[in-house]
């Protein structure tokens, strides 16, 4: 039995809607959200597949105009990539965002709207609630232009956040910038988005949407809302996750996946119920040596939920709440929910064909040092189930490696 948290609060402004063929209303549904003229934000690779010609019809059939396409997105977006961006959409008119992607374009849709609505930059709106507010900064956050989201991978769960991740490559760090005015307005869950995602891309993001429920669920920002959305969330990988990587022609697998990942990034205190040590570990990977997103959570929850299950009962017991959803061995003492735990995973992420270490994806040993002071900077190891000291990721980082 859970105790009644002293604090916690909860929202989840996004409207969803999901189902096959949404994406052909979506000019009508973005109508509902007042907009008119959207900037469609994409990248090289997606307006390859045609999905973006078919969202652009989708739009049209609402009688809504596309400003323009903006598709000059790298893997990891930047603080320049945002500046462009907000530019984009000043030059061509538009009133409204409309970010068709994964998880880097949706972040930059979502963070240039802020510089495009209130001018400056990037880095004036960094940090947590940082966005202009009315009453000198009491009051009602200023609203921003409309963002729907149409995510093609599943996912960050970026489509129902309230925050971005930015690198900033002069800082080679990551960026947060989170406030409840950047939750999107409409996001779009249509299994015909996720139709060409290659199965290694499919496998890494969905270990990020499975980080992001554990995480949430373990940490201390635990919340009965967000619990709800967790255990729902890993219920559905459960079920889906395998077959969406192994047969990208099982619509219904994507689908529930994209459904999955949405309810993954539990909404609680700040817009997730906090992440852990497997993000606070990644971020610093990604801005320091590339390690895409997904790959570096995947590597690195393993040791986490190894670490973090060792640090009392009612921790472990979170993780055997966890076990059981996921339909793991959770049975034994509170270090084997951990290691059983642990072991699950890393046979799930082998049959799935990921990288199983840190210098399979390009980390050397001479990075860990760096990467540890990243780590405890990271704002997640403020939510982690367990404190962390530096030794500690010392040795999570070299177990990764
Ligand atoms: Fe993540």
């Amino acid at each position: 039995m859970s105790q009644f948290k002293d604090y916690y609060q909860f929202a989840h402004p996004t409207r969803v809607v999901a189902g096959r063929g949404m994406i052909e209303g979506v000019g009508f549904e973005f109508a509902k959200e007042g907009a008119k003229r959207p900037l469609i934000v994409t990248d090289g690779i997606l307006l390859e597949t045609g999905l973006v010609a078919k969202v652009e019809q989708g739009l049209a059939d609402g009688a809504l105009e596309p400003a323009a396409v903006f598709s000059e997105i790298a893997q990891d977006s930047s603080a320049v990539t945002v500046a462009a961006c907000a530019e984009a959409a000043k030059e061509a008119g538009a009133d409204s965002f409309l970010a068709v992607g994964g998880g880097s374009v949706m972040d930059t849709a979502k963070a240039a709207n802020a510089v495009f609505t209130h001018g400056g930059s990037l880095l004036d709106y960094e940090g947590i609630y940082a966005l202009p507010r009315e009453d000198e900064g009491m009051g009602a956050p200023l609203a921003v232009a409309p963002l729907a989201c149409i995510p093609t991978t599943a996912g960050t769960g970026s489509e129902v956040s309230f925050g971005a991740v930015i690198k900033d490559s002069e800082r080679r760090e990551k960026i947060l910038i989170a406030d409840f005015p950047l939750f999107p307005r409409l996001a779009i869950l249509d299994p015909e988005s996720t139709r060409t995602l290659p199965a290694a891309l499919a496998a890494a993001t969905g270990m990020d949407a499975m980080t992001h429920a554990i995480e949430g669920y373990t940490g201390p920002l635990w919340s009965p809302h967000g619990e709800a959305f967790a255990l729902q969330a890993l219920r559905m990988m459960r079920d889906n996750l395998p077959a969406a990587v192994e047969d990208p022609s099982n619509e219904e697998a994507r689908g529930n996946m994209l459904v999955a990942a949405s309810l993954a990034i539990v909404p609680g205190a700040g817009g997730t119920s906090g992440l852990g040590a497997a993000h606070s570990m990644s971020h610093p990977a990604g801005a320091m040596y590339g390690v895409p997103h997904g790959v570096a959570n995947s590597i690195n929850l393993p040791h986490v939920i190894r670490f973090n299950a060792a640090g009392g009962p009612e921790i472990a017991d979170r993780y055997r709440d966890v076990a059981e959803s996921l339909g793991a061995e959770a049975g034994g003492s509170d270090a084997d929910v951990g290691g059983s735990l642990a072991g699950w995973v890393g046979e799930l992420t082998t049959r799935m064909g990921l990288p199983q270490r840190l210098s399979e994806v390009g980390v050397p040993e001479e990075g860990i040092a760096d990467l540890v002071e990243g780590a405890m900077g990271d704002g997640c190891s403020l939510t982690n189930a367990r404190e962390l000291v530096p030794e500690d990721f010392e040795e999570l980082y070299r177990q990764a490696l």
